[in-house]
């Protein structure tokens, strides 16, 4: 396999780019985008990779979908930019009401915004509201975005909150990570010791449950580390939220719109919530953020909460194609799904059979993660195991991303070709033999 190089001009973007941007969260192979067309991304030096990032879940559809790109030409023609808050237009009522019909009944109303992190932070604002309560509940490893209100209930890594704190209206309790059970236990052995622990500790000792407005929740953690709860869990959660009044946020910023298969992720836990955010691929490639509320939590008062750009009428015109594109062609979207999420599934359970960094596989329809560990033995976290994986299928032509201490997702878009989708395989699979080769535990890092 020749491997890429990375040319002159990428590299000299990254040296100007360094002197004039703020530090993010980059640095983890040097790709300087140019465009993407079809199952790939092309650097600006014309390198090809295959996607298993889709831009981090926002081109869940692919990027091929010319009614989105029409809608977005036509739009443009028209008006980017009508102060929704402010003024009124049909186009975000006409998106607002296909949206409600993908929810779940009695839904409810819309807010709209420009990302995830905005998304959360009215669904935290609306449920403080309505509730009149004070404590917002969350999962440790949890990630809800970036601003005060979201990165409050935040709790991924402590990097992203220090020195931006005190967030004190805010309790965390551990979610159920089985593969690293932070009780020790084995489920369903345990009899679901981290809800028990949930009604013991915090709500006992800690605040009043009638002093907690919300629970938000992401039904898979994204950021955290792709982990999958196990198929009752929520619904034991649900039941301690309804015997006090505390609504459920279900955060589906990542998890959402058709990755797992479903339109919600919540759904395959056949739980409803309160609240429902969403953002990346909502917005079929440009920025939206959605907070939907049940319809019998009622509406805030003029002022209470509004944005310039929310419901910005490009990002709308380009979801609500995308949203239409999604309803005409779900059946088939489905069974792409399903097809995919198989192959990737066996071949991932192969290399974890084959390879000892493959500490485990997990996940739901198209969102994949694996977990790289020194020895299935110990489970102790490889992250030099995760970030070689990368780097070396990076410079093999495949992108995907990390999650949590030492996993990698794969998420690519619902179309992908399934000749790509298993050259992008190969790709990994020589990649994990590399890096278990070098950095299992009986390896010398
Ligand atoms: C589950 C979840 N919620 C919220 C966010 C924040 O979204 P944004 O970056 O658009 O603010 C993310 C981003 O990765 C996410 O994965």
């Amino acid at each position: 396999m020749t491997k890429i190089e990375i040319g002159k001009k990428a590299k000299g973007i990254i040296l100007r780019d360094h002197k004039v941007i703020i530090n993010t969260t980059r640095e983890i192979y040097p790709l300087v985008v140019e465009k993407a067309d079809g199952d790939y991304i092309y650097d600006v030096d014309g390198n090809k990779y295959i996607d298993f990032s889709t831009f981090i879940s926002v081109y869940n559809l692919g990027y091929n979908i010319k009614e989105i790109k029409e809608a977005i030409k036509n739009q443009l023609d028209l008006l980017m930019h009508g102060a929704f808050t402010d003024f009124y237009s049909e186009l975000p009522v006409r998106f607002a009401e296909r949206l409600l019909e993908l929810m779940p009944n009695g839904f409810g109303k819309i807010f709209f915004s420009n990302s995830g992190t905005e998304a959360n932070e009215a669904a935290i604002k609306i449920a403080k509201y309505f509730s009149r309560r004070l404590y917002i509940m969350g999962f440790y490893n949890s990630f809800h975005g970036r601003t005060r209100g979201s990165l409050a209930v935040t709790s991924s890594k402590n990097v992203q909150r220090a020195h931006f704190g005190p967030f004190p209206d805010v309790i965390h309790v551990p979610y159920p990570y089985c593969y690293r059970c932070p009780f020790k236990q084995s489920y369903p052995e345990c009899g679901f010791a981290c809800i028990e622990y949930i009604k013991e500790y915090p709500l006992k000792r800690e605040v009043s449950p009638e002093e907690v407005a919300a629970f938000i929740v992401e039904p898979i953690q994204g950021e955290g580390g792709y982990i999958v709860p196990p198929k009752d869990y929520f619904k034991e959660l649900k039941r301690i939220l309804d015997d006090y009044g505390i609504l459920l946020i279900d955060d589906e910023v990542q998890a959402g719109y058709m990755r797992t298969g479903k339109f919600l992720a919540l759904d395959n836990f056949d739980v409803t919530a309160d609240i429902y955010t969403m953002a990346k691929a909502i917005g079929g490639g440009l920025p939206l953020g959605a907070t939907i509320i049940k319809r019998d939590l009622g509406d805030l008062p003029e002022g209470a909460h509004a944005s310039t750009f929310g419901g910005n009428l490009l990002s709308i015109a380009a979801a609500d194609a995308a949203l239409k594109y999604l309803i005409d062609n779900k059946r088939e979207i489905e069974r792409g799904i399903k097809q995919r999420s198989s192959i990737i599934m066996k071949r991932l359970e192969e290399l974890k059979e084959r390879y000892e960094i493959v500490g485990d596989v997990r996940g739901i329809g198209l969102m994949i993660g694996v977990e790289f560990v020194k020895s299935k033995k110990t489970k102790e976290p490889n992250v030099k195991a995760r970030d070689a994986v990368l780097e070396e299928a990076f410079y093999n032509g495949l992108v995907m991303l990390p999650a949590g201490e030492s996993t990698i997702r794969i998420i690519p878009s619902f179309n992908i070709s399934i000749d790509t989708l298993n050259q992008g395989l190969d790709i990994l699979e020589e990649a994990v033999k590399f890096a278990d080769s070098n950095y299992r535990s009986d390896k010398k890092a």
